[in-house]
C-alpha cells in the first residue's frame, strides 16, 4: 500500500477547510486510516462507526485484538452519539480538561463498531487538544478509534518520522504537524461505576483529577502485578525499544559501575541520563532525556530517546529512575514497562 505524507503548515491555522486536512479526511470517509498527530502522542485513526475500518488499525500495528481503543472526538455532541447517558462527574472532568490528554472510559459504547471496544460494555472517549486532530475529525465527520501510531510493542510516537518508520506501506497515509507536546499517552480515567480510577497515568496527574472530583482511586494492578488490570492494553509489554532495560534505582556512580562491568564483557551498553548527569557517565551512548528538575521534559523526551538507542544498536540500556510525582508516576510507568519491571537497586 501506498503511504502518503501530508505535510500541514505549523505557522497558519488549521481548519477542517485545509488541502491537507480534506485529503487525509477523504480516506478516513473511505475507511482508510490515517494516522496523525495529538498533544500527546501520534493516533492511527479509522472511522468509529467502521468495524472494517477498526480491523485495518488493529492489523497495520499488529495489535491484539482484545486491547480495546479510544474514541477520538472534536466536540460534546460528538460524545452524545456514542453514548446514552454522561454521568455528572464525567462531565465536570469533560469541562476541566477537554480538550486535552484526559481519556474517559463510559459504560454504552454500542454506537460504535464492536471491535473498537473489543467486547467490553464501555467505551473510552477523548477530545485531542490539537487543531490538527480536531480539524481531522471535523473534515471526516466521524469519531476516530485511534491508538498510538506505533507497531504494537514499540515505543509510541511523538514524530511523524516514528509513524513514517513503523507503519509506511500499512497505512493509506500520515498527516505531519511536528512533533507533538506531551509525549506520553493520555490518562486513562475510569468513570462507568461510582468510584473514579485511573487505569492508566498519563498527561493529568491523581491531584489535577482530585481537585475536580474529589477523591480518586488507582487501579491496584498498576503497582501490584498480582491484579488484572481493568484497562486491556495495561497488561502488555509496552514502550520497549529493542535492546532489554534495566532501571537502576540509585547513585550516578552505582549506575556508571554496573556499565564498566557489561563493558568489559564487550557489550555495547546505552545510558538513559538527564541533562544534570550525562557527563558522569562513560558508557558506549549516553543520551540525556530532559532535566530531572523538570519532569514534564523526560516525559516530551522519553520515546524519541528510546528510539534513538535502538538506531545506536546497544546490547542492553540501563536507566536512571525519576521521583513518582506529578507526571513522574506516568514516566515511572511507561519505563517499568520497558524494562518489564528490571530494576537494580543499589
Ligand atoms: O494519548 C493517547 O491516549 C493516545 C492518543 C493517540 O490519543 N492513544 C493511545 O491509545 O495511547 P492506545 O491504544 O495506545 O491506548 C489505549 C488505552 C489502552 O490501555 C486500552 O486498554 C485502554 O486505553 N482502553 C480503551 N478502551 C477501554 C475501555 N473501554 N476500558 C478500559 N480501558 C480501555
Ligand atoms: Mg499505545
Amino acid at each position: 500500500m501506498h503511504t502518503n505524507v501530508w505535510y500541514v503548515d505549523d505557522d497558519v491555522d488549521i481548519e477542517k477547510s485545509y488541502p491537507q486536512i480534506v485529503e487525509a479526511a477523504e480516506w478516513l470517509k473511505k475507511n482508510e486510516v490515517v494516522a496523525f498527530p495529538t498533544e500527546t502522542v501520534y493516533g492511527l485513526g479509522g472511522n468509529a462507526f467502521s468495524k472494517q475500518a477498526v480491523a485495518k488499525i488493529f492489523e497495520a500495528k499488529g495489535r491484539p485484538a482484545d486491547n480495546p481503543l479510544i474514541v477520538h472526538v472534536a466536540s460534546r455532541p460528538h460524545v452524545e452519539k456514542l453514548v446514552k447517558e454522561i454521568p455528572h462527574e464525567a462531565s465536570k472532568l469533560m469541562d476541566a480538561f477537554w480538550p486535552g490528554p484526559l481519556t474517559i472510559v463510559l459504560r454504552g459504547g454500542e454506537g460504535v463498531a464492536t471491535n473498537v471496544t473489543a467486547g467490553l460494555d464501555t467505551v473510552a472517549i477523548r477530545m485531542p487538544d490539537h487543531p490538527v486532530a480536531l480539524a481531522l475529525i471535523e473534515a471526516a465527520d466521524l469519531p476516530l478509534a485511534a491508538p498510538s501510531a506505533n507497531l504494537s510493542g514499540k515505543p509510541s510516537p511523538t514524530t511523524a518520522q516514528h509513524v513514517i518508520h513503523d507503519l509506511t506501506g500499512r497505512v493509506a497515509g500520515v498527516v505531519d504537524g511536528g512533533a507533538t507536546g506531551v509525549g506520553l499517552e493520555s490518562t486513562v480515567v475510569d468513570c462507568s461505576s461510582d468510584t473514579i480510577t485511573i487505569l492508566r497515568p498519563g498527561g493529568i496527574t491523581k491531584e489535577q483529577l482530585e481537585e475536580v472530583v474529589g477523591h480518586v482511586e488507582i487501579d491496584p494492578a498498576l503497582t501490584d502485578d498480582s491484579h488484572q488490570p481493568k484497562s486491556p492494553g495495561v497488561k502488555y509489554k509496552h514502550y520497549a525499544p529493542s535492546a532489554p532495560v534495566t532501571l537502576v534505582d540509585g547513585t550516578s556512580s552505582f549506575l556508571q559501575s554496573i556499565v564498566e562491568k557489561r563493558k568489559e564483557e564487550g557489550i555495547k551498553v546505552g545510558v538513559l541520563a538527564t541533562e544534570e548527569t550525562e557527563a558522569l557517565y562513560k558508557a558506549d551512548v549516553v543520551i540525556p532525556c530532559g532535566s530531572r528538575s523538570d519532569l514534564i521534559s523526560v516525559a516530551n523526551r522519553l520515546y524519541d530517546v528510546l528510539r534513538r538507542f535502538d538506531e545506536a544498536n546497544v546490547d542492553e540500556i540501563y536507566s536512571e529512575v525519576f521521583t513518582e510525582q506529578g507526571v513522574g508516576t506516568a514516566v515511572m510507568n511507561r519505563l517499568s514497562k520497558a524494562a518489564s519491571g528490571n530494576v537494580i537497586k543499589e
